[in-house]
């Protein structure tokens, strides 16, 4: 096992899912695949293998913000050499082109976090999506006809923002959406030469206050985790 993930070697598949919510995925799994089994409860952070129209997929709970999910995508691609990591989450919108329930497929992700400023030095790095991927998810989401936009996310360490003015600068450079995990995600596996991508829905409008219901969250959810799936197996 590595030290916060109990699976042992071989027990994580290649592709896998990165909900922050561990429930989340202990859902996926259930929902979407056959046999699964979970690999690991530390912390509570849920970890599943089963098989999508026949090919080997986890789902692994990653918890909320950049510092966290950068331990589990860590051990996972150097313990156990995942391939491909898709994070399916939600997101508040930045913009009225964005309603509530739609997909966004995240191209790039800015930052407020120190990791890139102290990985970097001054050095400003672009975080952004494998291509294959975001386009694969592209076209899935477009074959399901799901309100979807590829653009630029902002990963904050901040889910509430005592400097709501910075978020809106970022806005004003065509940022579409904040969450708080794409940029470190990305920033991994370009490093480790492996593919990522976020999925993300958006489940709050912060410019229109407008929200989600629960079991509206939860249709979108699938919607999402479909098209992730399908951009994994493309
Ligand atoms: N901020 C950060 N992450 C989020 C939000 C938000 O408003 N909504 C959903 N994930």
């Amino acid at each position: 096992m590595s030290t916060h993930i109990a699976a042992q070697p071989g027990q994580i598949a290649p592709r896998i899912l990165l909900p922050g919510d561990p429930l989340r995925a202990r859902w996926i799994a259930e929902t979407f695949l056959d046999d699964a089994e979970c690999y690991s409860e530390v912390r509570g952070m849920l970890g599943f293998t089963g098989t999508f129209r026949g090919e080997r997929v986890s789902v692994q709970g990653t918890g909320m913000g950049q510092p966290s999910a950068s331990i589990y995508v860590n051990e996972l691609i150097d313990e156990y050499g995942v391939q491909q990591l898709v994070r399916v989450g939600s997101c508040g919108a930045l913009t009225d082109r964005l309603q509530v329930r739609d997909v966004v497929l995240a191209m790039a992700a800015a930052t407020d976090s120190s990791m890139n400023t102290l990985r970097f030095q001054g050095y400003h790095y672009p975080a952004t999506a494998d291509f294959a991927l975001l386009r694969a998810a592209a076209d899935a989401a477009q074959a399901h006809g799901a309100r979807h936009h590829v653009g630029t996310v902002f990963s904050s360490d901040s889910f509430y923002h005592s400097r709501p003015e910075l978020t809106a600068k970022v806005v004003e450079y065509g940022v579409a959406a904040v969450e708080m995990e794409t940029a470190e995600i990305y920033t991994l596996a370009a490093k480790a030469r492996r593919q990522a991508l976020t999925v993300c829905t958006v489940s709050d409008h912060i410019v229109t206050g407008e929200e989600t219901s629960a079991s509206e969250r939860e249709q979108t959810f699938g919607d999402m985790v479909t098209i992730a799936l399908e951009a994994m197996l493309a």
